[in-house]
């Protein structure tokens, strides 16, 4: 039952309605019993600094940011933690007596996802694509001591830009035989594969091995194709639908300061929300 003393916490974004954020951090503050509720506000971008003011005046205490405001709403912040700022987006602020604090969970949602199987430190990885999410899961990989990381992309000048900022190794799709070949961790960043294109992938099935890893962003569906012919070719995987829960579960903690997050009751209330879809 919300009260005059409940914190308050939502996502800001446009297009918003369907998220899955309200859904799994309720589950959370209900299952600890916090006086904490979260919504979900739909702003555009001629509102979003009149937007992040409100979240000053009104006390609001920790807000998510999603499309398309996650590079745009940095400038009306007062402090951003360090890896947000190389990555260059912020998807998290956080509150403290009327301070703002941008973070960027994603790409630590993103190494969760992959630790939960294997270990970043020392590995080499293939990652595809090189738009926004591959930003920030790129920057996350340096941050845990990938070894060497390799991006190709189709259009092989992003990946260029990319691996330059970053400097790591870069290359186009041609050359994914010979890269896949040296590498420990393949993370598939693009949107191939995602509803209603369920029968795309960018790997030719004969190069996955068991000794590879493979993870992929997308979440819809929960197993893609890639990860499907990645099971059979007896791979370690992680699913895209572990990168949400995990950036997730960093903002919670954010949020209310508790030091574990109820990972198990967050899960479930995302993969409701995911199924309903
Ligand atoms: P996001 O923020 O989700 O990463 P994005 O910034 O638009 O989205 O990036 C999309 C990525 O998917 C890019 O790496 C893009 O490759 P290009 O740079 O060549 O456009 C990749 N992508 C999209 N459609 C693709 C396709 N049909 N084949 C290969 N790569 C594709």
């Amino acid at each position: 039952m919300l009260n005059a003393t409940t914190k308050i916490c939502a996502i800001i974004g446009d297009p918003v309605a369907h998220s899955m954020s309200p859904a799994m951090h309720n589950a959370g503050y209900e299952v600890l019993g916090l006086n904490f509720a979260y919504t979900a506000f739909r702003v555009n971008g001629e509102q979003l600094h009149r937007a992040v003011e409100g979240i000053r005046a009104l006390g609001i205490r920790g807000v998510s940011v999603t499309v398309p405001h996650k590079i745009a709403v940095m400038e009306y912040l007062d402090e951003i933690d360090a890896t947000a700022l190389k990555i260059g987006a912020v998807n998290t602020i956080v509150n403290t007596d009327g301070k703002l604090k941008g973070y960027n969970t994603d790409w630590e949602g993103a190494m969760r996802s992959v630790e939960e199987g294997t270990s970043i430190e020392g590995k080499t990885v293939v990652m595809l694509g090189a738009g926004g999410a591959a930003r920030g899961i790129g920057f996350g990989l340096l941050q845990r001591k990938a070894k060497k990381l390799v991006i190709l992309n189709r259009t092989a000048e992003k990946a260029r830009e990319l691996a330059s900022e970053m400097g790591v190794e870069y290359g186009n799709l041609d050359e994914l035989k010979e890269r896949l070949a040296e590498a420990d961790i393949l993370f598939q960043t693009t949107s191939i594969g995602m509803h209603p294109h369920e029968s795309e992938t960018l790997v030719p099935k004969e190069l996955l091995r068991p000794d590879l890893f493979v993870t992929d962003a997308v979440y819809n569906p929960f197993e893609t194709r890639l990860i499907r012919e990645a099971r059979e070719a007896r791979c370690a995987v992680a699913l895209g639908y572990r990168m949400l829960l995990w950036q997730g579960v960093t903002q919670f903690e954010l949020y209310t300061g508790v030091k574990e997050a109820p990972v198990e009751v967050m899960e479930k209330a995302l993969i409701e929300h995911l199924s309903k879809k």
